[in-house]
C-alpha cells in the first residue's frame, strides 16, 4: 500500500538534483537524499523497534557488539557464537521480522537507481544503533547471495566516519563524514570493499538525541 504523503514526497523530491560525491569506483554518496523523509522514517521505525527493539549481538568470538541492531525485511542478519547469517525469524521470540516499511524500501530502490544500480530489490534491512563510542570495525559485507545487488546505507542522526577501503583489508581505508540524511551506495568493483565506521563523536541530534542510526539495505537472496 502506497502511503499519499510519502508518494507526494518522492513525487515533489524527483526533480531535486543529486547531490553525488564518489567513494571509489562503485561507490558513492548521496548527500542529504533522505533528509525530506525523516518524520516518515523516524515513525515507522518506532513501529519496527515496538516488535523487535535493538540488541546487542554477540559475535561467532564471544564480544558484544558496541553498535545495537535490529532488522526489517523478509530477511535479517544476525551474529551469534556459531556465527553470522541471514535469518527469516528474530531469534528473540522465533517470529518473523517486521516487514519492510514501503517508504523503507522506496526510498532505497530510488537510492541505488540514483547510484546508477537500477533494479535494486532489497529483502533485507539491517538497522544499526551508535551510542556515543560504538564503533563498527573494517569488514566486508558478504553473507549475501547474489552479489551483484549493491548495498545501501542510510545515515540518521548523529554524524559519523565512514571508513571506506579498497577489497584487501590492509588497504588504507579513506574517511568520509555521514551526516542525517546522506546515503552511502556501493555495489559493482566496490561490493566487496572493506568499509567501518569510527567510534562514534558524542553529540545531541535534534530529531534523534545522542545517536546515530543506519539502515542497511542488501538483498540477501
Ligand atoms: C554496516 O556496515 O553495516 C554499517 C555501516 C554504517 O553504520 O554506516
Ligand atoms: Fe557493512
Amino acid at each position: 500500500m502506497r502511503n499519499p504523503v510519502t508518494a507526494d514526497l518522492f513525487e515533489s523530491v524527483r526533480t531535486v538534483p543529486l547531490l553525488q560525491e564518489t567513494m571509489a569506483e562503485g561507490a558513492v554518496l548521496l548527500r542529504g537524499y533522505a533528509r525530506p523523509f525523516e518524520l516518515e522514517l523516524m515513525r515507522v521505525l518506532g513501529r519496527i523497534l515496538e516488535q523487535a527493539p535493538f540488541r546487542r549481538m554477540l559475535t561467532p568470538g564471544g564480544h558484544q557488539m558496541s553498535v545495537a541492531m535490529t532488522n526489517c525485511g523478509s530477511y535479517g542478519w544476525v551474529t551469534d557464537r556459531t556465527g553470522y547469517r541471514y535469518d527469516p525469524n528474530d531469534p528473540e521470540g522465533g517470529k518473523p521480522w517486521p516487514p519492510m516499511p514501503p517508504v523503507f524500501r522506496e526510498l532505497a530502490e530510488r537510492a541505488a537507481g540514483g547510484a546508477g544500480f537500477a533494479g535494486f530489490s532489497p529483502d533485507a534491512c539491517l538497522i544499526n544503533c551508535y551510542q556515543p563510542g560504538a564503533r563498527m570495525s573494517l569488514h566486508q559485507d558478504r553473507d549475501e547471495h547474489d552479489l551483484s545487488a549493491p548495498i545501501v546505507s542510510v545515515s540518521l542522526g548523529l554524524p559519523a566516519t565512514f571508513l571506506f577501503g579498497g577489497l584487501k583489508r590492509s588497504d588504507k581505508p579513506n574517511r568520509f563524514r555521514l551526516e542525517h540524511g546522506d546515503i552511502a551506495v556501493w555495489g559493482g568493483p566496490a561490493r566487496l570493499a572493506f568499509h567501518g565506521v569510527a567510534p562514534l563523536a558524542d553529540g545531541e541530534h535534534t530529531l534523534l538525541g545522542r545517536q546515530r542510526i543506519n539502515l542497511t539495505f542488501r538483498k540477501a537472496r
